[in-house]
């Protein structure tokens, strides 16, 4: 099979929001501390009768409709999570559900966690699987989907949630340049749940950005060196259009791209511009982790880069911006957001993705963008996402509920025996929805 990659995408988040500027006055910090320091607008978050489950089960069942897509169709089936429900029990055998009426039920993989890593993984596996002499002529689907939340805190106000679902086949507008591919794996604790009784993780705040920032480093080389033995020549930004980066907040988006270009002018002070050479030769000697930990650097390269970040990263940040840290689905709704802002024009143009799941794996890979075949096309997906009117169609919650419905769901992790007490009223039209958890942690689902 040729040109293997997404074929359609759909994107779920929920309804319920909060402002980030009114959480900055709610919790007492410096005005400007989220909106400016973290880069981050709103807050997503689910009520009790919302989880990872429902979320995916939408994500999912709104991409079959859309798309006309069997559930037959499907051969392989995959989802990317770091939200712990039943543990041992996958969140795609849930998602099972909707294949009962095809009666298909030959359908491979299970779910794929290492924190934000997870939807990265499932896409691999399912690009690997088109590929593969086992393939059997249907499409790959992967879901990418996670409830973050954070304990009262710093990390608090970073927390989001939402779903993305990705059609995988051959013939596909966004196409894996799949050789490329390279990664950073290695043992980390900056951010984990050790905790079984909490949703909440344990995290490192410092050390999670060091790790992600050298992550990023090493990935980028190593694509940089895949690609110059393959090309011929040495890789730069100046060879990718866009690039999508795991936002786990936007001032570390920001910090990264400002990274990526520091690479490139060590690499050769010729791959950036000259104002941006002459400014960044004063940390041209560094030792790599001196350069990690350099804030005059950080400053600098952000400064210098952010012409080129406006134009190359920008069009990538309205949902993550608007929503949080999806975990494993906000890079995907960093590309969704891509396809909604700029449609037809990204034919022919390469993407630069950059996954970081912390614990910590990671990876740096590209797409390239294509004409496709209807409904599997460019203009199509960005007409089906319909990110505006998901936005629009958003409720604001002041932070007190907010908080509350922290509090609730602090009650609910790991509970049995309930009925979800939020309305469903905000929810939009064809939403999947927790009715109840019984007495054996049994959880019941409906769709609106
Ligand atoms: N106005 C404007 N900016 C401000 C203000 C203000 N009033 N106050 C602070 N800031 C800036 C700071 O200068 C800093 O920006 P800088 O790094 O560019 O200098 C930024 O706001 C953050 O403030 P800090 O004090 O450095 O950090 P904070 O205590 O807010 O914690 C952290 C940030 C560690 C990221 C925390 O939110 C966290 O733990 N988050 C979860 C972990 C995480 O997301 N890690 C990233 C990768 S792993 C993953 O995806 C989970």
């Amino acid at each position: 099979p040729e040109n293997v990659g997404i074929l359609a995408l759909e994107v779920y988040f929920p309804t319920s929001y909060v402002m980030q500027e009114e959480l900055e006055v709610h919790d007492g910090v410096g005005k400007g501390k989220y909106t400016i320091g973290l880069g981050q607008d709103r807050l997503g978050f689910c009520t009790d009768c919302e989880d990872v489950i429902s979320m995916s089960l939408t994500v999912v069942k709104s991409l079959f409709e859309k798309y006309g897509v069997s559930p037959s169709s499907i051969g392989r089936l995959e989802v990317g999570s770091e939200t712990v429900v039943d543990k041992s029990k996958s969140i795609k055998t849930n998602l099972m559900e909707l294949f009962n009426e095809s009666g298909n039920g030959d359908v491979e993989g299970v779910d794929s966690t290492n924190a934000c890593y997870g939807g990265t993984a499932a896409l691999f596996n399912c690009i690997n699987w088109v590929e593969s002499t086992g393939w059997d002529g249907r499409f790959g689907l992967v879901v990418a989907a996670d409830v973050a939340v954070y304990a009262e805190g710093p990390a608090r106000p970073t927390g989001g949630a939402g779903a993305v679902a990705m059609l995988i086949g051959p013939n596909a507008p966004i196409v894996m340049e799949r050789s490329y591919t390279s990664s950073q794996m290695a043992h980390a604790y900056d951010f984990y749940k050790p905790v079984l009784a909490s949703e909440y993780p344990v995290v490192d705040g410092k050390l999670t950005t060091y790790c992600f920032m050298k992550a990023l480093d090493l990935c980028y080389r190593r694509f940089g060196e895949k690609f110059q033995k393959k090309e011929g020549r040495p890789f730069s930004l100046n060879d990718v259009d866009y690039v999508v980066c795991h936002s786990p907040y936007n001032k570390l988006v920001q910090k990264s791209f400002a990274r990526l270009m520091y690479n490139d002018f060590l690499q050769s002070p010729s791959l950036v511009e000259e104002e941006a050479a002459a400014k960044l030769e004063a940390f041209s000697h560094l030792s790599h982790d001196e350069s990690l930990a350099d804030r005059d650097l950080e400053k600098t390269a952000q400064v210098v880069a952010k012409k080129k970040y406006d134009e190359k990263v920008g069009p990538t940040t309205l949902l993550p911006k608007s929503i949080g840290n999806m975990y494993c689905a906000a890079l995907y709704a960093g590309l969704v957001t891509l396809v909604h802002n700029k449609g037809e024009s990204l034919l022919g143009k390469r993407l630069l993705l950059f996954s970081y799941g912390s614990g910590l794996a990671s990876s740096v890979f590209s797409f390239r963008i294509r004409e496709g075949a209807a409904p599997f096309s460019i203009p199509a997906i960005a007409e089906r996402l319909n990110v505006k009117s998901k936005l629009e169609s958003r409720i604001v919650v002041t932070p007190e509920n907010f908080v509350k419905a922290m509090h609730l769901g602090e009650t609910r992790y790991g509970a049995k025996d309930f009925v979800p007490t939020s309305s469903i009223k905000e929810l939009r039209a064809g939403t999947f929805y927790l009715t109840k958890v019984d007495d054996k942690y049994r959880r019941y689902y409906a769709r609106k």
